[in-house]
């Protein structure tokens, strides 16, 4: 697929199944990740792979972190935390690692690990592989930070869930110019 034809068509899916992106297509997804616009070269991005039995993992930190802050969280919600990572047979954790610059506003490092982040969700439609973007609380959570090593300034951006779309949902058509204008001088 070429590039444009993979930003025209790339939608996201929450249906994932195995395979996911494994061997040389991960690697090209990561090195794509590693391609986002970055200023002052702060490489502001640390990003997980949790693969296979690692998702188990990912999914005792959400269930601890729960049980952190509802010590009456019930076996349900529990359960559902653990199960969480298993949507997808590839999760992804990326971590905007934000320093205090004197000229690279934090925001800007924010949008660098968006764009790392957006990188690995085109780079994985190209290849024929789909999934969802996901945040929530987690994101947020000191307990979910702490543990992968999101000290400091440090955002958990999103976990990306990466697999083989079991659907194709459609692409949304939008109206360009309810967001897109020329400049006219006045
Ligand atoms: C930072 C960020 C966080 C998101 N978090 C969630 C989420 O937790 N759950 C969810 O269903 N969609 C979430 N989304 C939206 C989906 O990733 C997706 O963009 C949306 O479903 C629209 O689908 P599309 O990307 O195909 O247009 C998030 C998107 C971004 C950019």
């Amino acid at each position: 697929m070429d590039a444009i034809e993979a930003l025209l068509t790339r939608k996201s899916t929450a249906l994932l199944e195995a395979p996911a992106p494994a061997g040389d297509d991960l690697e090209k997804i990561l090195k794509a990740a590693l391609r986002a616009p970055d200023h002052a070269c702060l490489r502001p991005w640390r990003i997980i792979l949790f693969k296979d039995d690692a998702r188990h993992e990912l999914g005792q930190i959400y269930a601890e972190a729960l049980k952190k802050k509802d010590v009456d969280a019930s076996d349900a919600a529990l359960e559902k935390e653990l199960k969480k990572p298993l949507r997808a047979p590839l999760v992804i954790a990326v971590i905007a690692k934000i320093q205090d610059h004197p000229k690279i506003p934090q925001s800007e490092q924010l949008l660098s690990a968006g764009a790392a982040a957006q990188n690995i969700m085109l780079a994985s439609h190209a290849l024929g592989f789909g999934g969802i973007w996901r945040s929530g609380d987690i994101c947020f959570d000191e307990t979910v930070k702490t543990r992968l090593g999101a000290t400091g300034l440090d955002e958990i951006i999103g976990f990306l869930y990466l697999g083989t779309p079991k659907s194709h949902p459609p692409i949304p058509e939008f109206e360009m110019s309810d967001h897109i204008q020329e400049w006219k001088s006045v």
